[in-house]
């Protein structure tokens, strides 16, 4: 008796260890989505620290991921304009236009991104968010000659980049 209660420890002891290794490597839906990402930082950035993506399926972290780039394209649409109204350069005055239009056109195309998902139209949406991909890049394309390009419009292109890029990458998990 005392025998195979020392045996049934001994299991027990020995087992915790296995399941804990086993919760442990259990695949994070995350890290696996942002490993794919081009810009890492912004995809876990959106990802985990965003309240609504705790457990969340990949349908849910899309819903996400499109709310904050919407929110993204029209904070840089509203960074640009004020740029564009405070600059007496011509060269800036060119060069900022230019960029309104790039994130405006962004921003109206991710505005239909919402129905695209709702009604999975994960080619639309793939297409859809290529086509988007572009405008952040044609935009910090002006600067590749003095004057550079101010930080804040950097850091927001690059965000937006980010974001559209995890779009792309989550399309493959739906
Ligand atoms: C844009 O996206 C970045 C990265 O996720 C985030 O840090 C930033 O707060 C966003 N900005 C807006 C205005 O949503
Ligand atoms: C956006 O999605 C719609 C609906 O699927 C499609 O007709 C359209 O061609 C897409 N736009 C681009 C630029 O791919």
């Amino acid at each position: 008796m005392a025998h195979s209660y020392n045996f049934a420890i001994f299991m027990i002891v020995s087992l915790l260890p296995i399941s804990f290794t086993l919760t442990s490597v259990k695949v994070d839906l995350i890290d696996e989505i942002c490993s794919k990402t081009v810009i890492k930082d912004v995809c876990y950035y959106a990802l985990r620290e965003d309240p609504r993506s705790k457990g969340a399926n990949p349908e849910v972290l899309m819903t996400i991921v499109i709310d904050l780039s919407q929110k993204n394209a029209t904070f840089t649409c509203n960074l640009v304009s004020t740029l564009l109204k405070e600059t007496i350069d011509p060269k800036l005055k060119t060069r900022y236009t230019l960029c309104l239009g790039n994130f405006n056109k962004a921003s109206h195309i991710l505005e239909k991104f919402p129905n695209l998902l709702k009604s999975k139209d994960y080619y639309g949406l793939s297409a859809n968010a290529s086509a988007a991909i572009r405008e952040p890049s044609t935009c910090d394309d002006n600067f590749l000659e003095p004057p550079v390009e101010v930080p804040e419009l950097r850091e927001a292109s690059d965000n937006l980049r980010g974001l559209i890029d995890v779009i792309l990458v989550l399309v493959g998990f739906l």
